[in-house]
């Protein structure tokens, strides 16, 4: 049995990801009992399997340079990186739309000035507005987006929104809704070919999973 290194997003998904691979029966007791580790082993009768946690854009670099097979990590890092690698499975979970939010009074094509957008997403929301016809300026914000408004730093921004909530209790509201996103499982392109029977599996068990949900 070859082993499959799988390259896991740190923070939101993380659980989720690692009750797939549970309910796959994968050995996940080192990722459920982790310390300050950052490579955990998962080998049984079923797999052999090794995790390592990081963020989100990282999941994407490890796949596509082979120093993972498998990663697991949301559309919208994915949207924003582009892609080199096979987009295996959507998991169904960590559910989420981009959006253009903003203070209620914004109008989008309202006055003459060129609209500065705030996002952690540069490349989805000069895609966005290009589609729209819309000419704006795109600031690079690293987290807390929903400031960016309300302190003027911009006039909106683009921005994931899961259960609505930091955009209702900071007075924003959605202008467009760009898209749905959710968590994916993607696969290094020589290692679906060097490690064909090993990842079919994986592919195969997390989909009845996730068919499931
Ligand atoms: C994300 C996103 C929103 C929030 C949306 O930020 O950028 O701020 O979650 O979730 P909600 O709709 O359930 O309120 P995250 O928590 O990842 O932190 P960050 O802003 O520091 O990046």
């Amino acid at each position: 049995m070859k082993k499959i290194k799988i390259a896991l997003t740190k923070g939101r998904l993380e659980k989720k990801a690692v009750e797939i691979l549970r309910q796959i029966g994968a050995d996940v007791s080192e990722l459920e009992d982790k310390g300050r580790k950052l490579v955990f082993k998962g080998k049984n009768e079923n797999y052999n399997l090794e995790f390592f946690l990081v963020k989100s854009p990282d999941v994407t670099t490890y796949v596509e340079y082979g120093a993972a097979d498998i990663g697991i990590v949301g559309k919208d890092t994915m949207m924003e990186k582009g892609r080199s690698y096979y987009e295996v499975l959507d998991l169904n979970v960590g559910k989420c739309t981009f959006a253009l939010a903003a203070l209620p009074e914004f109008k989008v094509d309202k006055g003459f000035n060129r609209k500065l957008i705030a996002t952690k997403y540069p490349n989805v929301a000069k895609e966005y507005f290009r589609k729209q016809g819309q000419d704006v300026e795109i600031i690079k914000i690293e987290g807390s987006v929903e400031l960016a408004p309300i302190l003027g730093l911009a006039d909106a921004i683009v921005d994931i929104v899961e259960t609505g909530t930091t955009l209702k209790e900071n007075g924003l509201v959605i202008v467009d809704t760009i898209c749905d996103i959710s968590a994916r499982m993607i696969v290094n392109r020589a290692s679906m070919k060097t490690k064909k029977d090993e990842i079919l599996k994986l592919i195969n068990a997390i989909s009845e999973v996730v068919d499931k949900k």
